[in-house]
Parts: C-alpha cells; structure tokens; sequence
C-alpha cells in the first residue's frame, strides 16, 4: 500500500537545515511534498528552489532584498509573498500537513505560533521558539491538540529513546554535545579567537548562528531548555557529556537503570525525515553508521568553567518564566555583535548573564511581554556592543 503525501511547507528553505529538508522530499518518492517555501533575503536562491520542488508559494521575508531581486524565473504557477507577516497566514492554509520550522532565531516564533494555533504538526528546528516561549507555545498545542516534533538531533535521539519505555519511567535525560571547536582550548586561548575559527565546527555543517553557538556551547544551553519544555522534564533531570565524534545523538536513563541511546553519522536529514514521517520509518539520504570502521566513541564531562554558558541553560531552565526570552534574544545579539567584530568571543557569555540577571523576571509572562523582552535584550547587549 502507498502511503499518502504529507505536504510540507519548510520555513528557512535556504538555511543549513532548509537545503536538507528539500534533499529528504526529494528523495521521499513522491510521500512528502513541499507546498510552501521560506526565506529571509536570498531570493535568488529561493526562485531555484521554487524551479526545482514547484510549490504552490514562496515567501520573501525580508522586504529590501525581495524588492531588489529579479523574479522573472519564478515559476509562473507559484504565488509570490512579501513580508513576513505573510508566513503566519500562510502556514495555517488547508493544503499545509506539515510545518517544517527552520527559520533561525526567535523571528521563528511567528511562523510556529501561527501553525500550533491552526493544529498543524510542527516539525521543530527552531529551538529559540520554545527557549524563548516553552512554556506558551506547549500550552498553545495542547490546546489545539497539535503535536511538535524535534527535529534537533539531540532532542530526536531522547524522542527516539522515550519509546523505550514510559513517560513516568524516564529518571533523566544526557543531552550528548560534540564540544565545538574549541573543547580542548584553554581560557588564555579562548580570549583570542577569531570569526572564523568560531565558525568551523568539527562535525556538523550548520548556519552561521548555531556555528556560534556550538563554539560557545550555548547550543548545549539553549537545547537543555528546549528539552525542559518539549519533554516536560525538571531542570535537574537534563544532564550535559562531552561526546566528540556526535555519532550517539543523546541517552535516555530511565528507573531501572537502563540507558538507551540513539546513533548515527552526523547528518540532520535522519532527524529531519524521523520527523516529517513519524510515526513511520522509511529509507533515508543521510548516511549509514558502519561500525566495522575503526572508530572510538568517548565521553567526558563537560567544563562549566571554560563555557559558562552551560550553567545558564540550566539555571534558565530552573526559572522558566521570562528568563529563557531574555537569554535568547540577548545570545542572539551577542552573537551578531561578535560576527561583527565587535564583541570578543569571551564576552557573549558574561554579557548574557548581565542582561539575564538585569532583567524583571515574571514566572507567567504573556506572549506580548516575552516579545518586549525579547527587543528589550537586545536593545542591552547593544549596550555592551558600543561600549
Ligand atoms: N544547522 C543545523 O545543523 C541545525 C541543527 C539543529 C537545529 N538547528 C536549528 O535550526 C534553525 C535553522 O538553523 P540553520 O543552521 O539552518 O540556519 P541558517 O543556515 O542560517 O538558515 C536560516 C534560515 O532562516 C532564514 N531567516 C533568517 N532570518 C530570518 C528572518 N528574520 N525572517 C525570516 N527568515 C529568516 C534564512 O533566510 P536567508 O537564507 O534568506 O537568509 C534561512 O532560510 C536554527 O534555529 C538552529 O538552531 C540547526
């Protein structure tokens, strides 16, 4: 028996984790179809990707490059839209199944939003929408009896793990992280750190926001969040190792003792695919784990001292509330400010921190106060930025 097509509209068509999800429909023979593509200011290469997977629309967000781009060769039969408002009304369409949410950042929270409000399936890469509004956003799809899926590798591999057993079984997760670039460097050597050595991780290909991250290891601290809220765990039940070679993607402990983990090569089209085919399990692009191949897999604890990001993670999930929208929107502008070179690389923990610990923190916010937040942070890290 076929199985029936699941349309897809992929937000972030053009990022890291866009150019996979395309790759994954295009290799699902014809069971997943992209209705609808997003990006933010690279039209030129939305248009090659509006030729190649016909959807029935694109969207520009950003208004000055979709102005100054030539549209001649869109196809005549995808309807064009400008503005990232556009998103929100068009995620919720009838032919959408599926929302494959990649924009990076919180300008992702929108598009989420919008698709949990309309009881779409929320295939989930942004991690900033939960790390900024978890608590909402879980709430929001209970309500209107819609399911996220992580599509982050980590928290796919606890997803994958918890079928093992039962929700009340689970003792803790141990979110696996690679280390970065720089898990052997010293703090003197931390201080000096360029752009592009920030950017180059050792295992994964990733867009330039995350690249950062992984580096500072506040990817660790932003996914121990995103776990706090996807799984409804308590902060002390997330635990951090260092794992190298990123080939076991994340553990999970439950009460006997047992601990099952979920491997494979890093690739995000596995998660992406689990994701878009769950409850399914199909043939996929991504590469086979061969064990056959020499190949050592260790573990170590990770250095709470060197990147002191990681205690924030935990600490923000221990609050809830306002911090994770703070955290987040002041990362984000931290990390553009040193992309910019205007912040050194041992400055974008300790500027969040101060932006964290300056803020009037609110257990229950509402949406409209985590949004003001989430300028209000970044309008502080401009502050250290200048400085
Ligand atoms: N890359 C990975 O391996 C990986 C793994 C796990 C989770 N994630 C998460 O997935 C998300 C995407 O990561 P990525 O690495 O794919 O990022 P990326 O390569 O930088 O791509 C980001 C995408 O978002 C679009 N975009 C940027 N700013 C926007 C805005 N203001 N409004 C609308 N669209 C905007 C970009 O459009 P343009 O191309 O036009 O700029 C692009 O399509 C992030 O939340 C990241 O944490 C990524």
């Amino acid at each position: 028996m076929s199985s029936p097509v699941s349309h897809v509209a992929v937000l972030g068509s053009t990022g890291s984790i866009g150019r996979s999800t395309l790759e994954v429909i295009a290799s699902s023979a014809g069971t997943l179809k992209a209705v609808g593509l997003s990006a933010n200011s690279r039209c030129a290469e939305l248009i090659q990707q509006a030729q190649s997977t016909q959807p029935a629309w694109v969207v520009a967000a950003d208004v000055e490059a979709a102005e100054r781009c030539d549209w001649s060769q869109l196809p005549a039969n995808v309807k064009r839209h400008i503005g990232i408002d556009a998103i929100e009304d068009l995620v919720t369409g009838d032919e959408v199944d599926v929302v494959l949410a990649a924009i990076v950042g919180s300008a992702g929270l929108r598009g989420a939003w919008a698709a949990l409000e309309a009881g779409k399936t929320l295939a989930l890469a942004n991690k900033e929408t939960l790390v900024t509004a978890g608590p909402l956003v879980t709430k929001l799809a209970a309500q209107r009896g819609a399911t996220i899926l992580p599509v982050d590798s980590e928290h796919s591999a606890i997803f994958q793990a918890m079928q093992a057993g039962r929700r009340s079984e689970v003792r803790r997760v141990i979110l696996t992280a690679s280390g970065g670039p720089f898990r052997g460097h010293t703090h003197a050597q931390l201080q000096s750190v360029t752009r592009e050595e920030a950017l180059s991780h050792p295992t994964w290909e990733m867009g330039p926001k995350i690249s950062i991250d992984s580096a500072t290891m506040m990817n660790k601290a932003l996914e121990i969040i995103e776990a706090r809220w996807l799984f409804g765990l308590e902060a002390d039940q997330i635990d951090v190792v260092v794992h190298p070679q990123s080939i076991v993607h994340s553990m999970v402990e439950f009460a006997d003792g047992s601990v099952i983990a979920q491997l494979s090569p890093p690739d995000m089209k596995l998660p992406i695919q689990y994701a878009l085919t769950w409850p399914e399990r199909r043939a996929c692009p991504a590469p086979r784990l061969d064990l056959t191949t020499a190949m050592q897999l260790t573990f170590e604890p990770p250095d709470f001292d060197r990147f002191p990001a990681l205690a924030m993670g935990l600490e923000v999930a221990r609050l809830g509330g306002t911090a994770g929208a703070v955290l987040n929107a002041a990362n984000e502008a931290a990390v553009a400010g040193f992309l910019d070179g205007q912040l050194a690389f041992t400055e974008i923990a300790p500027a969040c921190q101060a932006v964290l610990q300056n803020h009037h923190f609110d257990p229950h916010p509402t949406l409209e106060q985590v949004l003001r937040l989430d300028v209000w942070a970044r309008q502080e890290i401009a502050k250290w930025v200048c400085a």
